[in-house]
């Protein structure tokens, strides 16, 4: 352990002269009482978990229901991402565009070196030498995050590669991503801390991506606070991969094993509260013999371009931060049991024998709990148990599932790139655009309906291109264009294909089953992908018809299954004149392909009958 008075410095084995500076600085700033070097070790991870466990921020649960596991509940002001204090501080305002706020730099600084100014007082400064990605591999990125929040820094633990492999690997090199994090709650001599620290009324997440660099005001919750995750490996990453040649996505990474034991690899991109973890973690109907999923991520994959010509992927993350509610045995057997020891959760509720509960968990719920907020809870009380965007921190290798080539640097090749939605109309359940620009031009449009966990106003479609509207680090439609530049750039793109799990009857039923029902569309996506699988030419791109996808083990007629492949050409009309609003927005950097595509999409639908839908002579064709 080396923790040491502010005024004696840095450990000697620290070598890099940026690093050693910018944490002199920081803490010249920040005016904290001591500073903490973690070094990444389990014993020093039970130790921050005790002293958690005794500032009250952490409740430790049943050993014997779940070892190693604890509970904290956040203040009810920190609960969630804050886009609306998000900013791109990006030189000039062109850049950063108009789907993310700005302000220039300079008064940005000026505004958060008032804030940073003394912060740390009463707390001690902890540095996080942290890696995304494997230590010391040629495709990793370095980040420091500097923090005064324990919380964070056992977060940290779990879910990037921390320590002093770090602090080596990194050696005399300035490339690193500086990342600055604080509470914004200081301490009076004498005054007593609370549970969960935090400003309930100043937040700001603030990204320099010309600086490649990162400061967190006010909030400890998520991806406000562990700054590995949205702001380094997409925010700042997305810029990086623009300037080098290659793409940071929020997208899950599977792979998909055939009976035959081939293997292929799927990233799929959905936004918030679409059952992405649900997805990465698959179990395929038991009539589906021989087929397995396993994960190789859950939210972020880095995509680079291998000297074969294929786009290879990276999980930059160590361990899931997962939704809780809704979560269960049955949705998503492999999440609970990754989350069964070693687990960190917050703002779930606590059984009375010191076990967790959310709504949706299986079986009954407890005739007692104790809520997010610390209240006394009872079925029937007119109050959520856990808060909606409750969590899990758990170790990625945990999973049951995880893929054997999950930390393998050199990634795993990716044939089939999926965007999803929820929309409870229009999107059909799948389909192949024609082509990479007419795949970028359906990611680039990609809907979503707003949930109660997501945003205020439920049922909302919010366009959330590629599932990256609030972690794109510069102006959308230049990231659209480096897209369509990377099709050309790799030889052999992955398939794109966009589906819809969501789409709902006229009496607001689901149509479709989802969860491990979602295998029969995943095996047709990835037979395609390899040049197997039939299709026909629809009106939006290549659609299977009812014989080509695997039916064992569900009754699903022929037309319920038209009835979620309906291309409706009214629907569809009013979809894309919603899209020019985008186009609109973004119109001084839009790229031309864009407006051809929806050219092209435009015609394709008003050639097409009113409804258009599957033909039934798949099985001859
Ligand atoms: C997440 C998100 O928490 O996308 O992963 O909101
Ligand atoms: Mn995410």
């Amino acid at each position: 352990m080396n923790t040491m008075d502010r005024s004696v410095g840095i450990p000697a084995h620290v070598k890099s002269a940026k690093l050693r500076n910018w944490v002199t600085e920081m803490a010249e700033l920040c005016k904290p009482d001591s500073i903490h070097w973690c070094d990444g070790s389990q014993a020093e991870y039970d130790r921050m978990c005790d002293q958690l466990v005794k500032a009250g921020t952490f409740k430790k649960l049943n050993e014997k229901k779940r070892p190693g596991c604890f509970l904290a509940l956040s203040d009810p002001s920190d609960v969630a991402r804050v886009e609306d204090r998000t900013y791109i501080c990006s030189n000039n305002k062109e850049n950063a565009g108009p789907t993310n706020n700005w302000v220039e730099p300079k008064e940005m600084k000026a505004t958060l070196g008032k804030l940073f100014d003394g912060c740390m007082r009463g707390r001690t400064m902890y540095v996080i030498p942290f890696s995304m990605g494997p230590i010391g591999s040629p495709i990793s990125y370095t980040g420091y995050e500097i923090t005064d929040s324990l919380y964070v820094c056992v977060n940290m633990k779990l879910m990037t590669r921390t320590g002093r492999a770090v602090d080596d690997a990194l050696g005399t090199s300035d490339v690193f991503v500086p990342c600055l994090h604080s509470v914004g709650a200081p301490l009076a001599p004498g005054q007593k801390d609370v549970a969960w620290p935090c400003n309930p009324t100043v937040k700001y997440i603030v990204h320099f991506p010309e600086e490649r660099l990162i400061w967190s005001y006010g909030s400890g919750y998520g991806g406000n606070a562990l700054l590995g995750k949205k702001c380094l490996a997409l925010r700042i990453a997305s810029v990086i991969g623009r300037d080098e040649g290659w793409m940071a996505e929020h997208m899950l990474i599977l792979g998909v094993t055939d009976p035959q034991g081939h293997k292929t690899y799927v990233a799929a991109a959905f936004p918030s509260a679409c059952g992405k973890t649900n997805f990465a973690m698959l179990i395929p109907p038991k009539e589906m013999e021989g087929w397995k999923v396993t994960t190789v991520g859950d939210d972020i994959a880095w995509l680079k371009p291998g000297d074969d010509g294929r786009l290879y992927a990276i999980n930059p993350e160590a361990g899931y931060f997962g939704v809780a509610p809704g979560t269960n045995y049955k949705s998503n057997p492999n999440a609970m049991i990754t989350a069964e020891k070693n687990t960190i959760f917050t703002n779930v509720a606590l059984t009375d024998d010191g076990d967790i509960w959310w709504e949706g968990m299986d079986g009954e719920a407890p005739k007692h709990a104790i809520d997010w907020q610390g209240n006394d809870w009872t079925p029937g009380c007119g109050r959520k148990a856990a808060h909606p965007n409750s969590r899990f921190t758990c170790p990625a290798g945990q999973n049951p599932v995880i893929d054997p080539e999950w930390e393998n640097p050199k990634g795993v090749p990716i044939s089939a790139i999926v965007f999803g939605g929820r929309r409870s109309t229009t999107a059909p359940l799948v389909y192949q655009p024609l082509s990479w620009a007419f795949g970028v031009y359906a990611g680039a449009t990609m809907g979503s309906e707003t949930t109660a966990a997501a945003f205020g106003n439920v049922g909302v479609v919010r366009r959330d291109p590629m599932a990256m509207l609030p972690f794109t680090g510069y102006h959308m439609a230049s990231y659209w264009d480096h897209w369509l530049t990377m099709g050309r750039k790799v030889a052999q793109p992955p398939r794109i294909f966009c589906v819809n799990w969501f789409r709902k009857d006229k009496d607001g039923n689901f149509l479709w089953p989802g969860f491990g029902d979602n295998m029969r569309v995943l095996r047709w996506i990835v037979e395609r992908a390899n040049g197997g699988a039939r299709a026909l030419e629809g009106p939006l791109g290549y659609m299977p018809t009812y014989d080509c996808l695997d039916w064992r083990g569900l009754k699903f007629s022929r037309e319920q299954f038209h009835e979620l492949m309906d291309v409706n050409r009214s629907e569809w009309m009013k979809e894309i004149l919603d899209h020019d609003e985008l186009f609109i927005k973004l119109w001084d950097k839009l790229p031309k392909e864009i407006l051809s595509v929806r050219e092209l999409l435009l015609s394709s639908l008003w050639r097409s009958a009113e409804k258009w839908e599957l033909p039934d002579y798949a099985q001859n064709s």
